[in-house]
């Protein structure tokens, strides 16, 4: 029989003792094979984001979608889901009858699939998904936000959000609250729940804590400016 026969080939290399020098090299190779998987397909697009401020795709459940729509439920005009993912926030949302429905997502494989959804929803042109930071995006004229990010960027995002966002504006979180404000409602259980918060209302509520101080964003820099 042939020396390289598959048979023979498995049956050795199963005997074989893999060794100190073995054990590095799939180790080496299945980390390598990770990194790739990680760069290149889950996170392209992140290279000038700090990385602090990354965040993984973890889609919305069902429920966490529900969980939204309900709390935006009465509401008309915009909504912008920042980190959209797959985009499927923002197709509920225009399904309920939020326009223009906008999701910004950095990874560009996830802005095609996000349309690619939309497409086959039947909804192609009506929604949008754009490959832009949303650190960079102006909320300035937005009615309605949607995050689920991580506790992480939360901190950091609650200042953009309350420079930027008119007095009406509603934002509701996905499975993480932001940590210094106030929701006026919530919907929801455990990793489902979604917290509402009205612009207007959390203004007042740091406008009283801070006397006259208004927060800033400047870059990653957490300052507060005197009226
Ligand atoms: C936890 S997932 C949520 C996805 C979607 N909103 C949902 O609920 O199904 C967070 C998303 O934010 C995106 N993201 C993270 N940082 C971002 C940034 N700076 N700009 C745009 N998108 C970002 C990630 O790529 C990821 O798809």
């Amino acid at each position: 029989m042939d020396d390289d026969a598959p048979d023979e080939v498995f049956t050795d290399l199963r005997t074989r003792h893999l060794g100190g020098w073995g054990v590095v090299q799939i180790a080496a190779g299945t980390g390598l094979a990770v990194y790739a998987m990680w760069a290149g397909v889950l996170q392209p697009g992140f290279r000038r984001v700090p990385l602090k401020l990354q965040v993984p795709y973890i889609p919305a459940s069902k429920a966490q979608v529900k969980n939204v729509m309900t709390l935006v439920r009465g509401r008309t005009g915009d909504l912008v889901d920042l980190g959209s993912g797959d985009g499927r926030i923002v197709l509920e949302a225009y399904q309920h009858g939020f326009s223009p429905a906008v999701g910004y997502e950095l990874n560009p494989w996830l802005v095609r699939l996000a349309r690619f959804h939309a497409w086959r929803a039947g909804c192609h042109g009506k929604v949008s998904y754009r490959q832009e930071d949303l650190w960079k995006v102006d909320l300035s004229k937005c009615k309605n936000v949607t995050v689920f990010l991580a506790p992480s960027v939360l901190s950091l995002l609650q200042k953009k959000l309350q420079v930027e966002l008119p007095d009406d504006a509603l934002v509701v979180a996905g499975r993480f609250p932001f940590p210094d404000w106030s929701p006026c409602r919530l919907e929801g259980q455990g990793v489902d729940r979604a917290w509402a918060y009205s612009m207007q209302a959390q203004r007042q509520h740091t406008s009283q804590k801070n006397g006259n101080l208004r927060p800033t964003v400047n870059d990653s820099d957490d300052k507060l400016v005197q009226e």
